[in-house]
């Protein structure tokens, strides 16, 4: 991997960020959809990707979607039309209503919330697990004490504070959506997510940690909420001989032959979750003595399923760092780096890391939503953890923080390369 100048190669093989990992059986499922003609929405794939999720997740009713989105839209609405009764065909669940969402996450947690008329209220992450931040989330009910639905995700595979959150949820009577796209099989005190919240959803998505090269599932212990989303999936069908309709509906099943796929990969997922824990063991071990740290889990409550091994730089070994909305710039300085400098040195060589998830509040697209810290209101302070005394704590983990490649087929080599690549920067 060295020149004879002592210079690391390139990899001849892209290291991935989080690619898929196939294992055979999902061959064996796609072709039985194939020769017994199950090419649609309907089969045994479905039946049993449901009953093998629902089982591991410990949930009544596993609802298979065509993404994670699917599910999360679908658990909008009906969160909607629990709180504040049907709505008019055409006008969202949510319409004009407030929701506490997470802010630190991808932007599918959030967009259902939109698509059903809602008006995401963004709460600040916390630094124990990179998740919503509890106390933000009391200031949040202080300042919209009318809000009724909470959305949250756990980030990169780390469960939040579910506990905290519970109880705040449950004080001033809010539903909480879960969204655990990013965190299938990992466990809080003992329970997976995916439990916590009434309508709750999981993603197989080509990067995650088992996939279906697409999909999701709908998560709930509510047989009535679970039919719904089967019957919403399937464009609102009555139970006519011809196509009646009394709802709006989506085509958002999942295929026989996705499915297939996801049944293949549901044996395996506690040996990713094996593999990806011990890339991050690795990358702790390895970055000790450096001036970072680890994205932070909390040990004694929860079980993260490693999804993604993330850095964060220490504030005094950050080199001068600056981003617009579509590009970075940096300048090097000797002992100190910057998630910029890292990911350029680590593509160079053909590995592929990522920024941290732009926290929402910081998006164009949600500039003129709410954003709550745990001072209150987090608009116009945002320049705060420059100032020293941050209190924009997603604004820092996404400046100071990136995701480093955590590919489940990355050699324990390829690792130690990256891992040298790494301190090369803050040499
Ligand atoms: C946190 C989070 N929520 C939701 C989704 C959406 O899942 P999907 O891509 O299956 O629609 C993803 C990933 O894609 C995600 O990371």
């Amino acid at each position: 991997m060295f020149t004879n100048e002592g210079i690391f190669e390139p990899f001849k093989e892209k290291v991935w960020l989080s690619s898929p990992t196939m294992h055979g059986e999902e061959m064996i499922y796609m072709q039985e959809a194939y020769e017994t003609n199950w090419m649609s929405t309907v089969g045994k794939n479905i039946n049993e990707a449901e009953r093998m999720t629902a089982e591991k997740i410990g949930c009544r009713y596993a609802v298979a979607l065509s993404c994670g989105t699917a599910a999360l839209h679908l658990a909008a609405r009906l969160a909607g039309e629990a709180i504040y009764g049907p709505a008019e065909t055409g006008k969202g669940a949510l319409q004009g209503k407030q929701v506490f969402c997470s802010d630190m996450t991808f932007d599918a947690t959030v967009n259902p919330v939109v698509y059903e008329g809602g008006v995401p209220v963004f709460i600040d992450t916390e630094r124990d697990t990179w998740n919503m931040d509890p106390i933000a989330l009391e200031k949040a009910f202080e300042i919209y004490p009318d809000v009724k639905l909470i959305v949250i995700a756990h980030l990169y595979g780390t469960p939040g504070k579910i506990d905290e959150i519970r109880v705040i949820a449950k004080k001033h009577g809010a539903l909480i959506i879960e969204d655990a796209a990013e965190s299938f099989g990992a466990s809080y005190k003992g329970v997976q997510t995916g439990n916590f919240g009434s309508f709750n959803c999981i993603s197989f998505n080509g990067n995650k940690i088992i996939t279906g090269s697409s999909g999701g599932m709908f998560l709930t212990d509510s047989l009535e909420a679970a039919n719904k989303v089967r019957k919403w999936s399937t464009q609102s069908r009555e139970n006519a001989a011809w196509y009646q309709h009394e709802e709006l509906g989506y085509n958002y099943r999942m295929s026989n032959v996705i499915a297939g796929v996801v049944r293949g990969q549901l044996p395996y997922l506690e040996e990713h979750i094996s593999q990806k824990k011990a890339i991050y063991e690795r990358y702790r071990k390895g970055l000790k003595g450096l001036a970072v740290s680890m994205n932070p889990y909390d040990a004694e409550n929860s079980e993260p399923n490693f999804w993604l091994s993330c850095l964060l730089i220490n504030e005094d070994a950050m080199c001068r760092q600056v981003r617009g909305e579509q590009e970075a710039l940096y300048i090097s300085e000797k002992g100190k780096s910057c998630p910029t400098e890292i990911l350029e040195v680590l593509a160079k060589h053909n590995a592929e890391g990522r920024p941290i998830w732009k926290p929402m509040h910081m998006q164009p697209i949600y500039r003129m939503n709410g954003f709550i810290t745990r001072d209150g209101n987090g608009r116009g302070r945002t320049n705060a953890y420059i100032e020293g005394g941050c209190t924009d704590v997603g604004m820092d983990i996404f400046h100071r923080g990136l995701c480093l490649p955590s590919d489940n087929k990355m050699t324990a080599e390829q690792q130690d390369i990256i891992i040298e690549l790494i301190k090369e920067c803050f040499a």
